[in-house]
């Protein structure tokens, strides 16, 4: 029976879609075929085409880039360099498969330093567009120019450098180019990797033009100057930086405070050894790193460079090579995690803070001033403040129901003889903050600095003060706590009841002493020492609501500085507390020398500083 006649279909019947493929004896796939099949993993679109085309300008030692794009490059991807260029006898290789000059053993693999090492990237986008290079070395007395649809090298007109046109992407393959989104989407998919590449090197210069308009205009220049370009100034007013090393570890680039966090993770850069890769393993620790200080919701904002030797790291991990793998993941997890979080915490007068604490900070503390925190080589040195009755009462939350004009000389006041406002321009001692001058509604400080006038939020400050020195002083052992001297009685349900009864020994991890006083009645006998002032019972009430949420058989470090943070927005000074002015310079002093001051517990800034610049501007002063 002939199998054949079987198998035919009856005539006019179309051929199903062929599930078993028609050739059954293995064989080896044409190269262009090889190549297809590998640009579905390097070109995705034209973004990815430009990316590997600038990297491959970076590689030949560029110092200039230009970029041209048509229709969202898709029409035209045109990259010229003023690189070490190609020879002529190269020039064929360079659009072969597996051909590099990056590498040449696993040896090389191993610590690759250049962005390109696969020798495929052409190669790629040579079966999937029409690729024209052109390209001169120093040696050449003229350029020469070879097209990837055939033909060979000829002399062409080139000063120097390496010209790449990528045509009509996709032109052979019809089913990627449906893939293909808007002509806007594509141009802004090439912007962002453009932009992503131009931040990790800010000592080459960039150019983009689209549809012959110019987008972007990079000169090459310091790291500072890039980022304002590519992040802005608002970034700028609200980063640190962060340079932490650690062995032959470096962290380096800006974070943004949490006052600028964002509702998406847009601003996230992470480079390793100068590569914008996108890694699980370092989000995951720069999250943890801002988790004490950002809403859940937001997102941080930052750029930052993570530099270690290249053996140290696999980029071989995907063709894209926008994955890693970290020889010691934990290791470094861990460095970067607490590298940003004290960059983060680093306080006003020490900070980095490229506008707003920079312009606040003086140069040369004087060594007399009594609250002054120092920052020295990355070490912090906090003098203790000289406790006052004034200063204590504060730092307990325990104020004063009316303002008290008892005017004793305080270490938070300003020097003598300058009164409450010192002019313009104070000497090279006035603290970053500056003095109080009044407080408004209540609810803000205004004080005076240097720069102009500064706005602090009263109760924000003081929260993150208690914060921290809540958190210090647990870190250091079992809090201090203080002894109420007739226990506090509180009223509760039966569920916070158990709830305090389950979380006795947290809750005295913490500081409190509470005991069942009957079904539904607590006794409070200790409280941290610093919230001794406050509300006893409402803390109490917002810590076993905390509890009760989340059983504290988790009370792991996380969710410990929930607690604590519940307990210092108990603590801090209510809004419409009048405060004289010791207190309030108090306040300033304090804020200056804890960590993370100018944000609050919930990631909303303390203070903003209104410079007379500012001020002028309001006034159209000098117009
Ligand atoms: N702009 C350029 N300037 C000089 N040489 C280049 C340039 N682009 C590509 N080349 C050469 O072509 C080779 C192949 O490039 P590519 O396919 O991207 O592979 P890879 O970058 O992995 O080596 C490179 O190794 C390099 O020698
Ligand atoms: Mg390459």
């Amino acid at each position: 029976m002939d199998h054949h006649r079987l198998l035919q279909r009856p005539a006019g019947l179309k051929q199903p879609p062929a599930i078993i493929p028609p050739v059954s004896h293995i064989h080896q796939l044409p190269d262009l075929l090889i190549s297809q099949i590998a640009a579905g993993e390097v070109v995705e679109r034209p973004a990815s085409v430009l990316k590997e085309l600038v990297e491959n300008s970076l590689d030949a030692g560029a110092t200039r880039i230009d970029v041209q794009l048509e229709e969202g490059g898709v029409r035209l991807i045109r990259i010229a360099d003023d690189g070490r260029g190609i020879e002529r006898d190269d020039l064929p290789l360079a659009l072969a498969r597996h051909a590099t000059s990056k590498i040449a053993s696993l040896d090389d693999l191993e610590r690759v330093a250049s962005y390109g090492f696969r020798g495929e990237a052409l190669a790629s986008i040579a079966s999937v567009a029409r690729v024209t290079l052109t390209t001169r070395t120093a040696a050449d007395s003229h350029a020469w120019r070879l097209r990837s649809e055939g033909g060979s090298a000829e002399p062409a007109a080139l000063a120097a450098g390496t010209v790449v046109e990528v045509a009509d992407l996709y032109y052979n393959t019809p089913a990627r180019r449906k893939f293909l989104k808007s002509e806007n989407t594509e141009y802004a998919h090439c912007a962002e990797a453009l932009r992503r590449i131009a931040l990790g090197r800010p000592d080459v210069a960039f150019s983009l033009m689209h549809n012959r308009t110019v987008k972007l205009r990079l000169p090459a220049g310091k790291p500072e100057q890039r980022l304002r370009e590519i992040f802005g100034e608002e970034f700028i007013a609200h980063c640190r930086d962060v340079d932490v090393t650690a062995g032959d570890v470096r962290l380096t680039g800006y974070a943004a405070l949490p006052a600028y966090s964002r509702s998406g993770r847009d601003e996230q850069y992470f480079f390793v050894n100068g590569r914008f890769v996108r890694d699980k393993l370092l989000s995951h620790a720069a999250r943890e790193a801002y988790a004490d200080v950002l809403h859940g919701l937001r997102h941080p904002a930052y750029a930052l460079f993570l530099s270690l030797d290249p053996a140290g790291v696999d980029v071989n991990v995907h063709p894209a090579k926008t994955e890693v793998r970290f020889r010691d993941s934990r290791g470094i997890h861990q460095f970067v995690f607490h590298a940003l979080t004290r960059a983060l915490a680093t306080p006003l007068a020490g900070a980095g803070a490229m506008t707003q604490a920079a312009a606040a900070v003086p140069p040369a503390p004087a060594p007399s001033a009594p609250y002054r925190p120092s920052f020295q080589q990355g070490r912090l040195d906090v003098r203790e403040p000289t406790p006052t009755a004034a200063y204590l009462d504060f730092a307990r939350g325990a104020f004063p129901a009316a303002p008290r004009n008892d005017a004793s000389p305080r270490g938070g006041e300003p020097p003598a003889g300058g009164a409450a406002t010192p002019s313009t321009g104070a000497s090279a001692g006035a603290p970053p903050l500056g003095y109080a001058l009044a407080q408004l509604h209540g609810i803000y400080i205004l004080a005076q600095n240097e720069a102009g006038l500064v706005l602090v939020d009263m109760h924000a400050g003081h929260e993150r003060i208690l914060y921290e020195k809540l958190k210090n002083a647990i870190d250091a052992g079992p809090p201090p706590t203080q002894v109420l001297l007739v226990p506090a009685l509180i009223a509760v349900s039966e569920t916070d009841a158990a709830v305090a009864a389950d979380n006795a020994e947290a809750l005295a991890g913490i500081g409190f002493e509470i005991a069942a006083a009957g079904p539904r009645e607590l006794a409070v006998r200790a409280v941290p020492a610093l919230l001794a002032g406050g509300d006893v019972p409402a803390l109490v009430r917002a810590l076993l609501a905390e509890l009760r949420e989340h059983p504290a058989s988790r009370v792991v470090e996380a969710r410990r500085n929930e607690l604590l943070a519940t307990m210092a927005c108990h603590g801090a000074v209510r809004a419409r507390r009048a405060l004289t002015p010791p207190e309030m310079n108090a306040l300033l002093r304090d804020m200056e020398a804890t960590e993370r001051a100018d944000q609050c517990n919930h990631g909303r800034p303390t203070w903003v500083q209104l410079s007379m610049a500012e001020l002028d501007r309001l006034f159209m002063r000098g117009k």
